[in-house]
C-alpha cells in the first residue's frame, strides 16, 4: 500500500507569519508544504507570487509544492523555479499549450505537476502522463480554502490511477480534505493530500500542537 503524504496548504496559515508557520507545520509532521499562488484572473482570488515563495523557501526543509492558479503560466515558470519550488503545478485549463508549459517546467529541472479542475475530464491528461511527476485532482473549484469536498471526483481519481499504471506519478488531492474524505481518495489511489483548513484549525504559531493532531487525524 502507498504511504500517504500530507501537504498542508499555507493558504490557511497566518499570512503575516509564513516563515514560522512553515517551520511549525514541518515540526508537527507535514510531509510537503503546499503553496497556493492565485492571480485574480484564472481564479477569483489573489494570494502572492514568486517573491513570497522565495521568502518562504529558507523556512521549509522538505518539498515546496507550488500550485499555480494563474494564466498565463509560461512567463513565470523561471521565477518560481528560481524561488526554490521543488514541484511546479500548472492547470490544464490555464492555456492552450499545456504540453509546452510542462516541457518548460521540466527544463528548469523541477518536478512537473498538472492540476485538473472538477469540471475537467481525463481525456487530455492521458497524452501528458509521460512528462508528469504529479497530477493534482481538484476536489473543489480552486480559489478559496474551506470549501466542501466534491465527491464525484473520487471516481475520477480511481480512473486516473488506472491510467497511470506503472508510471511513477503522484496523485495529489486538493480541496476539502478532512479525516472523513481522506480515506475515500486514498483508497481510490491518491498518495499526496493537500489540506488547508483541516490542518490549521485550532492552532497558531504560538500553539502549534493542534497542527500535529490535525495532521495525524487525516
Ligand atoms: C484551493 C487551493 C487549496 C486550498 C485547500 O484553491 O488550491 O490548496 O487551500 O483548502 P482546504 O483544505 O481548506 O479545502
Ligand atoms: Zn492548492
Amino acid at each position: 500500500t502507498r504511504r500517504i503524504k500530507i501537504a498542508p496548504s499555507i493558504l490557511s496559515a497566518d499570512f503575516a507569519n509564513f516563515g514560522a508557520e512553515c517551520r511549525a507545520i514541518e515540526a508537527e509532521g507535514a510531509d510537503w508544504v503546499h503553496v497556493d499562488v492565485m492571480d485574480g484572473h484564472f481564479v477569483p482570488n489573489i494570494t502572492f507570487g514568486p517573491a513570497t515563495c522565495a521568502a518562504i523557501r529558507p523556512h521549509i526543509k522538505g518539498v515546496m509544492d507550488v500550485h499555480l492558479m494563474i494564466a498565463p503560466v509560461d512567463p513565470y515558470i523561471e521565477a518560481f523555479a528560481a524561488a526554490g519550488a521543488d514541484v511546479i503545478t500548472a492547470h490544464i485549463e490555464a492555456g492552450p499549450h499545456i504540453h509546452r508549459t510542462l516541457q518548460a517546467i521540466r527544463n528548469t529541472g523541477k518536478k512537473a505537476g498538472l492540476a485538473i479542475n472538477p469540471g475537467t475530464g481525463l481525456d487530455g491528461v492521458e497524452n501528458l502522463l509521460d512528462m508528469l511527476d504529479l497530477v493534482c485532482v481538484m476536489t473543489v473549484n480552486p480559489g478559496f480554502g474551506g470549501q466542501s469536498f466534491i465527491a464525484s471526483q473520487v471516481e475520477k481519481v480511481r480512473r486516473l490511477r488506472a491510467l497511470i499504471g506503472e508510471r511513477r506519478v503522484h496523485i495529489e488531492i486538493d480541496g476539502g480534505v478532512t479525516p472523513v474524505t481522506a480515506p475515500l481518495v486514498a483508497a481510490a489511489g491518491a498518495d499526496v493530500l493537500v489540506a488547508g483548513s483541516a490542518v490549521f484549525k485550532g492552532g497558531s504559531v504560538t500553539d502549534p500542537a493542534p497542527y500535529g493532531a490535525n495532521i495525524r487525524a487525516i
